[in-house]
C-alpha cells in the first residue's frame, strides 16, 4: 500500500515508522510549508492519505483528497462540526473516510465499559458523574476529541444528564468535562462516579503514541477497496 502522510509532527512521523515495519510505502509527506505537493499530480499513484494535523486545516485537506478519489483516515480532532458534511460528501459522491477521535484499541473497549457502566449507574441517582482528560502541552484542542466521546457514551445511557460542559457546571443535568494540560501525556482519560459514601473510576492511560498510530494504519489497511463512512466500532468489530 502506498500511502500519503498529511502532517508530519508527532502522529505523522510515528505513522510512518509503523507503516514501513507493516511492509508499507510511503509515497508522499506533506506539511504545512509544503501544502502545494497536495495537488492530483501527487496522489495519483497513492492508495489511502492518512490525516494527523490541526482543527484548522484537516476539512480542507480530506477534501483535497476526495477531489482525487484518495480514501483518507483521519486522526485530527477539534474539527467534527464538519464531520457531518464529510460524511454526506463521502456517501453521496462514494468516496470512503475512516474517522476515530482515539485510534487505541484499548481506548475502543474504553468506550464500550464507559456505556455499560453509565447504564448502570443511571438506576442509582446518588452518584454524580465527571471526565478528566489530561494531554501534553501542545495539545490545541479542550476537551479532546476522545473525552467527547466518553461523554456522548455517559449523556445517551444517563437520563440525570443532558449536555457536556468544560469545567464547571451551571446546572445540574450538566455533565463536567475538565481537562489539564501537563509534560509530555500522551492520553489519559477518567470517568468518575461520586456519592457522598463512595467513589468509582474508570481509567485508560495511554503509555505512548505507538497504540495511537497502529489503530490508524490497520484502519488504512481496512478501508482499502471500501466505500463509505468506517469508525472503530467497524474496525474491530465492537
Ligand atoms: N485520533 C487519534 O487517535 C489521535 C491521536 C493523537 C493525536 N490526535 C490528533 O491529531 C492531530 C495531530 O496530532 P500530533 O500530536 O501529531 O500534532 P503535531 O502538532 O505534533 O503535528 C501536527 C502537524 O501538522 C502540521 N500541519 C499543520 N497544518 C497543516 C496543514 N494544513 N497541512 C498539513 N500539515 C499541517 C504541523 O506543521 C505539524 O507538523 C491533533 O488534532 C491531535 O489532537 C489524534
Amino acid at each position: 500500500m502506498k500511502i500519503a502522510i498529511i502532517g508530519y509532527g508527532k502522529m505523522g512521523k510515528e505513522i510512518e515508522k509503523l507503516a514501513l515495519e507493516r511492509g508499507h510505502s510511503i509515497g508522499i509527506i506533506i506539511d504545512k510549508d509544503d501544502l502545494n505537493k497536495l495537488s492530483p499530480e501527487n496522489l495519483e499513484n497513492i492508495d489511502v492519505a492518512i490525516e494527523f494535523t490541526t482543527p484548522d486545516s484537516a476539512y480542507q485537506n480530506i477534501i483535497k483528497c476526495f477531489n482525487t478519489n484518495i480514501p483518507v483516515v483521519c486522526g485530527t480532532t477539534g474539527w467534527t462540526n464538519k464531520l457531518n458534511d464529510v460524511i454526506d460528501i463521502c456517501e453521496k459522491q462514494g468516496k470512503t473516510f475512516f474517522y476515530a477521535p482515539n485510534y487505541s484499541l484499548g481506548v475502543n473497549i474504553f468506550f464500550k465499559l464507559n456505556t455499560f457502566l453509565a447504564s448502570i449507574i443511571n438506576n442509582y441517582p446518588a452518584y454524580d458523574v465527571r471526565v478528566e482528560e489530561t494531554h501534553h502541552t501542545q495539545k490545541l484542542d479542550a476537551p479532546s476529541g476522545t473525552a467527547i466521546t466518553i461523554a456522548d457514551g455517559i449523556l445517551k445511557n444517563m437520563d440525570r444528564k443532558s449536555k457536556w460542559v468544560k469545567e464547571k457546571a451551571e446546572h445540574k443535568d450538566d455533565l463536567v468535562i475538565k481537562s489539564f494540560r501537563e509534560g509530555n501525556v500522551p492520553g489519559n482519560h477518567k470517568v468518575i462516579y461520586e456519592s457522598s459514601l463512595d467513589k468509582i473510576q474508570i481509567e485508560h492511560d495511554a503509555k505512548n503514541r505507538q497504540g495511537l498510530a497502529f489503530g490508524a494504519v490497520l484502519a488504512a489497511e481496512y478501508i482499502l477497496g471500501k466505500t463509505g463512512y468506517f469508525t472503530m466500532n467497524d474496525l474491530l468489530k465492537i
